[in-house]
């Protein structure tokens, strides 16, 4: 039977966000719990989407918001930590207390998005507590999840091409950690038909899925590429290792870091898939070549009118 009402946990993110339209697109009820209804704006035009302000840390909050639905979506991560969230808290306590709820109250199915190469024994804290979070999920008895493990995520609002993009448009140099590092870019969009088929595939329950786009790139490749996409010739400097630690130390100090310590630990291993995109989601995934064109670097009127509508 079609699981019609989700609760979709993180639904006003960037992934969220696609997940949610998804959803609605396949005549499912998303019911969305946030901390911060603002966040939540671009999600109202939605028809049939239910948002109810509090926080998912809340037990209360949590049950209220799982009454009557048929399954969740869980996107609730951090890529930083901080004193206040801390990625043991996120990762590994929030999904656990969550299955543990979902148990208790009958609600059985979920899906939850984790990371690829998530693991305990990973090379960094994100991908630890990663890691951690999807064995809490897997030992809870009575949950039928399906894991998605993504490899970065593209798509028009997200925090990874679009940081690049940032960079490039004033600097003639573009200064990069990590830059040899490979990663091959899956759409957002894609990720959101995953998580929509997964939810009515029994085949899926019990398994993971790491979620790769069809291309391999280095970092420096991206950057090249997203200079493209904006009419610019770029130089890149490969930063050193000892260099990129110090960079990534002045970063981690910002309000709102773009990079840490632990982001370059994360990128000691390639963000690729070892086999193709799974054949149980029945289709094939989109490049970024064939997406990013359509919205970066367009200037157009209907650009800026979506750039009105965003706010
Ligand atoms: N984007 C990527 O490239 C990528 C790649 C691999 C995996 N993932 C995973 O995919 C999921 C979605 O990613 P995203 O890019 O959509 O992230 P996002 O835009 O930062 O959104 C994260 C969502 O999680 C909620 N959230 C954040 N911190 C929280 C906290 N401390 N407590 C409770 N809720 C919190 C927020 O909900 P409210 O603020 O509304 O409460 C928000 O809707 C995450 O688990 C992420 O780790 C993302």
């Amino acid at each position: 039977m079609k699981a019609r009402r989700i609760l979709v946990l993180g639904g006003t993110g960037f992934v969220g966000r696609s997940v949610c339209a998804r959803l609605v697109q396949s005549g499912r009820t998303p019911r969305v719990l946030t901390r911060d209804l603002s966040r939540s704006r671009s999600l109202q035009v939605l028809p049939c989407i239910e948002i109810v302000r509090g926080s998912p840390h809340d037990p209360d909050a949590l049950a209220k918001a799982l009454d009557g639905v048929d399954a969740v979506v869980n996107l609730v991560g951090i890529l930083h930590q901080s004193a206040r969230q801390p990625f043991e808290k996120v990762h590994v306590e929030f999904p656990a207390r969550l299955v543990r709820l979902m148990g208790e109250l009958g609600v059985r199915r979920l899906v939850h998005v984790s990371a690829l190469h998530a693991a305990a024994a990973g090379p960094s804290l994100y991908l630890q507590s990663r890691g951690r979070g999807e064995e809490a999920i897997r030992s809870a008895t009575g949950i039928e999840a399906t894991i998605l493990r993504p490899s970065v995520i593209f798509g028009r609002d997200d925090s990874f091409l679009n940081l690049f993009a940032g960079l490039v448009r004033p600097l003639p140099v573009v200064p990069l950690a990590g830059a040899s590092c490979r990663f091959a870019p899956v759409w957002v969009e894609d990720v959101a038909r995953c998580v929509d088929v997964a939810l009515d595939d029994p085949a899926t329950i019990g398994k993971s899925y790491d979620l790769c786009g069809p291309g391999t790139y280095t970092l420096a490749d991206i950057v090249r590429f997203v200079a493209g996409q904006l009419g610019k010739r770029r130089t890149i400097l490969a930063l050193p290792g000892p260099v990129a630690q110090l960079q990534a130390m002045v970063l981690e100090r910002l309000p709102g870091p773009v990079m840490t310590r632990d982001n370059l630990r994360s990128m000691q291993v390639d963000s690729v898939c070892g086999c193709g995109f799974p054949a149980v989601f029945g289709f094939a995934p989109a490049a970024m070549e064939a997406v990013v064109p359509e919205y970066m670097g367009r200037q157009g009127p209907r650009d800026r009118y979506d750039r009105f509508r965003s706010r």
